[in-house]
């Protein structure tokens, strides 16, 4: 055959770009090429080296009502020391990913639901995790030792290579939380490592929410204790009342973003820095009526609905949701947020690979150029 290799968008039909016609003396060389492990980079530069980040994943939305009654489901279908981590993946509306569980980019994400008197048991991987807690009383994780309480709304650092093992206490309730880790990252870089502890669950060795007291109020910085020096935040978790309460004292002096509301990074304390190394988290509240503009930034990020109803225009569509629904935002997609109520604040919760993207120097953010920054909703 012959004809343009590579040209599939017309904007391609420049110098600086592949546009090579090819011809049979071409055609033998590339099967020579194959023969030796080889080929014409101009065969493929154009597909691999876009124009713009092109993602192959879709916006997808689950919603608590459903979730939450197949998380139950799996309460009475398999125990957490069979299932080693009783959890109901969250899966991307595409094929992409599949391999690595991913839900988008990056990113994986899962739900678990615990029995009172229930543990996981404890191990430890490279993957780093974090959790977001949606319903329950009695829930607890043990990490490297510490002993944490968990609360609703609450949100809680795994951070790569600790021992961690979770819980519910014997007198709590079911409980039901968000997991997000970064295994498709780890498993991309070739860098995966697990072990299970040679105990089913850890002791512990500290007082109860010893970091969280000791590291966790609003800038206060303990002297007289240990030096804190790994690389991810000694807060460990961070409670909904706390978080909710810097939102509101923040919408009392500022306008917040025309993107996100008011929003609030989970930091690392002693270095303002995000609180794990490879994933980020937000909280961001929305005032009453709130109707934000549309961006679109690289990284991925999935939100869980801490409080309230409304809705996401993601690429285009309109993703409705409420208190507890999760929804994903692909890499370079356009999303603006809307609070539905007039009078109630909502707030969002999110996790993200920002600190991925900082990293390698390739966090890059743009607004929605018309339209006085609105899209086009298809739906
Ligand atoms: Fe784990
Ligand atoms: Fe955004």
């Amino acid at each position: 055959m012959t004809g343009p290799s590579t040209i599939i968008d017309p904007r391609d039909d420049v110098l600086g770009r592949s546009r090579v016609t090819d011809t049979p003396e071409l055609e033998a060389f590339y099967e020579e090429l194959a023969a030796r492990n080889a080929g014409a980079f101009w065969k493929r530069a154009n597909a691999i080296e876009p124009w713009e980040p092109a993602t192959r994943y879709r916006p997808t939305l689950w919603r608590y009502a459903e979730m939450r009654a197949m998380c139950l489901r799996a309460l009475d279908l398999v125990r957490p020391d069979e299932a080693g981590r009783r959890v109901v993946t969250l899966l991307n509306d595409s094929d992409a990913g599949r391999e690595n569980v991913a839900v988008c980019g990056w990113l994986f994400s899962g739900m678990q639901a615990m029995r009172p008197g229930e543990i996981t048991p404890a191990h430890k991987h490279t993957a780093s995790a974090h959790r977001f807690i949606m319903e329950g009383k009695g829930a607890y994780t043990v990490v490297d030792g510490h002993h944490i309480t968990l609360g609703a709304n609450d949100y809680v650092l795994t951070p790569n290579g600790c021992w961690h093992d979770h819980g519910v206490a014997a007198d709590g309730e079911v409980s039901i939380w968000q997991d997000g880790l970064d295994i498709p990252l780890m498993n991309s870089l070739e860098t995966n490592f697990y072990a299970v502890y040679d105990q089913p669950a850890q002791t512990a060795a500290y007082p109860a929410d010893d970091l969280p007291l000791t590291y966790g109020g609003a800038a206060l910085r303990p002297e007289g204790v240990a030096a804190w020096e790994k690389p991810y935040s000694p807060v460990m978790v961070y409670r909904w009342e706390a978080v909710r309460d810097a939102l509101l004292n923040l919408a009392k002096v500022s306008v917040g973003s025309p993107f996100d509301g008011h929003m609030m990074r989970y930091a690392n304390p002693l270095t303002g820095g995000w609180a794990l190394q490879t994933m980020g988290a937000h909280m961001r509240m929305l005032p009453g009526g709130f109707r934000g503009k549309a961006h679109r930034h690289t990284g991925n990020v999935v939100y869980n609905v801490a409080r309230g109803r409304g809705c996401s225009i993601i690429g285009g569509q309109r993703y409705d949701w409420q208190t507890h629904d999760i929804f994903c935002v692909p890499a370079w997609t356009w999303h603006e947020h809307v609070n539905l109520d007039a009078a109630e604040e909502a707030f969002l919760f999110s996790f993200n690979d920002f600190p991925v993207m900082e990293a390698l120097g390739v966090r890059i953010e743009e607004p929605f150029p018309k339209n006085d920054g609105h899209q086009i909703c298809a739906s």
